[in-house]
């Protein structure tokens, strides 16, 4: 469902270029979960957020469900992001003004789900991550792992097939952490194809195949022995 071939990523800083990624591929079915590890610049970040189309590589290919999307324009691939992929990010990266409720209604929103609906639908998210009885709190008002929980709510809240965390579990204690991952694989279970960057190797053993980056490479690939 994820197609990448020979993704580059370059910055410029004044007059120098900065190669970030040096040729990525990578294949991603549906259904899988794929962790990433690898020390911090080694390109990371920058993957996933062209896997989430929050950014374009500099050169490269790049599939979502069999269709090229880098020739499209932004307004299209914001659709598509909207559409097809949820993000979690280690600092929760809640709205401070919104409940709870609020915060998962907004992808919604956007993608103009109507009111009741809407709001019917974030209830049940919130249900399935064990945070309904805090719908009305401010994200200042729940604890980090409560705070996580929403956010997951508000990334399956236009129901995508794709699922992209960003060391989720980096600002939580570690059974914290272990809850959120939980939850993780349990939505994976169910189907979604989950990506998760991690620097936790407890965390990252729970994808089949676990990808390690350094300076911009994929390096290796372990892929685990699902009959343990
Ligand atoms: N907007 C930018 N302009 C210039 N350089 C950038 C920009 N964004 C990222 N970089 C550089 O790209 C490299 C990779 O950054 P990235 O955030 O992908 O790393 P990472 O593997 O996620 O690291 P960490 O584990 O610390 O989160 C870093 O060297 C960073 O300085
Ligand atoms: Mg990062």
């Amino acid at each position: 469902m994820i197609r990448l071939v020979g993704v580059t990523k370059s910055y410029r800083v004044g007059d120098q270029v900065i190669p970030v990624l040096k040729g990525i591929d990578l294949e991603v079915g549906r259904g899988e979960f794929v962790t990433i590890m690898g020390p911090s610049g080694s390109g990371k970040s920058t993957l996933m957020h062209i896997v989430g189309l929050l950014d374009r590589p500099t050169s490269g290919d790049y599939e979502l469900n069999g269709q090229p999307v880098l020739h499209l324009p932004s307004n299209h691939l914001a659709r598509l992001r909207n559409q097809n992929i949820g993000f979690v990010f280690q600092n929760f990266h809640l709205i401070p003004r919104m409940s709870a409720l609020r915060n998962v209604e907004l992808p919604m929103v956007y993608a103009g789900v109507p009111r009741a609906r809407r709001r019917d639908r974030a209830m049940e998210l919130l249900e399935k991550v064990g945070m309904a009885n805090r719908a009305h709190h401010l994200p200042n008002e729940l604890s980090g792992g409560q705070r996580q929980r929403v956010a997951i709510a508000r990334a399956l809240a236009n129901d995508p097939a794709v699922l992209l965390a960003d060391e989720p579990t980096g600002a939580l204690d570690q059974q914290t952490g272990a809850e959120i991952l939980r939850l993780l694989q349990d939505l994976n279970a169910s189907g979604r194809t989950v990506m998760v960057i991690t620097h936790d190797p407890h965390v990252a053993r729970a994808g089949r195949r676990i990808l390690h980056m350094v300076d911009g490479e994929i390096v290796r690939e372990e892929v685990r022995d699902e009959s343990r």
